[in-house]
């Protein structure tokens, strides 16, 4: 490759991650991580408790420094790509009484624009109306938070992270504590972020299924490793009992994939089927 291509490659990948290593404790908790992710793509990070997932996002944000390799964002520092970058932290139950409209939720992501407070105030509103409008949550707009379900919740999180425009968005278990049906519409909502609007995504979860028909690729981590590719190049019986250590099964049964034996117990056990 001539480095004029090189340079052209570079500078189209919004998230490039090179030989990362991050020790926290004293352990390894991420080792030699490499990912290049274009815009608009979906990659969804697989799994199960400890694996690490948490700890990748806080690298991408710039709260946690690697002990080794690179992160660049949009070919910058990470410090230089604040503004690029959405995130959508691990879901949380408001008190039932939280004087916090919907509306009021969402326009906390314009606040933290460097330019949320120059907006006037039509101008403002007509950002959140759009915001709202994106993620199909105008008929909840000035309800408050705490009267909401789960998937309501979660879409307006998904508002906020999108409002101030960010090229990537991150997302932290979006999945957890919601019933399937929510599972399939934030899936398809985050799916159409990626795919229409262009908005490079990354959403972590412990189990991959809900992910199948909109995910482009997967990093799928285990002991501190990652194996990244498409589903089929990487939710296969070789690849993951390498990535394990010993060996797994990858069985598909009605349209879901089970990893069985995927935990590092010795027991027969599904290490995506809960978290
Ligand atoms: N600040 C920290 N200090 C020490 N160990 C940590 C810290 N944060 C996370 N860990 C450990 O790193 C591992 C990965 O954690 P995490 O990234 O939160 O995993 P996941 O999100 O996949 O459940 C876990 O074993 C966890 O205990
Ligand atoms: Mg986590």
């Amino acid at each position: 490759m001539s480095s004029l291509n090189a340079e052209l490659e570079r500078e189209d990948a919004v998230l490039e991650l090179s030989g990362l290593r991050v020790r926290l404790g004293g352990r390894a908790v991420l080792q030699d991580i490499d990912l290049r992710v274009r815009p608009g793509e979906f990659v969804g990070v697989i799994g199960a408790n400890g694996a690490g997932k948490t700890t990748l996002l806080k690298v991408i944000l710039g709260l946690v420094r690697p002990d080794e390799g690179q992160v660049r964002i949009a070919g910058r520092d990470v410090r230089d790509a604040r503004s690029l970058v959405g995130y959508v932290p691990q879901s949380f139950s408001p008190d039932p009484d939280l004087p916090l409209r919907a509306r009021d939720l969402v326009a906390l992501g314009l606040d933290g624009a460097r330019w949320g407070f120059s907006l006037g105030g039509r101008q403002r509103r007509g950002r959140i109306d759009e915001a709202l409008s994106w993620v199909d949550a105008e008929r909840y707009a000035d309800q408050p938070i705490g009267r909401l379900s789960g998937g309501e919740l979660q879409r307006l999180l998904v508002a906020q992270a999108l409002i101030a425009q960010p090229r990537m968005v991150l997302l932290d278990e979006p999945l957890a504590n919601l019933d399937l049906r929510s599972q399939d519409d934030v899936v398809d909502l985050v799916g159409r972020v990626a795919h229409e609007r262009g908005v490079t995504v990354v959403l972590v979860t412990h189990d991959m299924n809900p992910l199948l028909p909109v995910m482009d690729r997967i990093l799928y981590l285990a002991r501190g490793q990652a194996a990244l590719g498409t589903v089929d190049e990487v939710v296969r019986g070789d690849v993951l009992s390498q990535l394990y250590g010993h060996h797994v099964d990858v069985v598909r049964v009605h349209g879901r994939i089970l990893v069985v034996g995927g935990t590092d117990s010795e027991s027969l056990t599904c290490s995506t089927c809960d978290g």
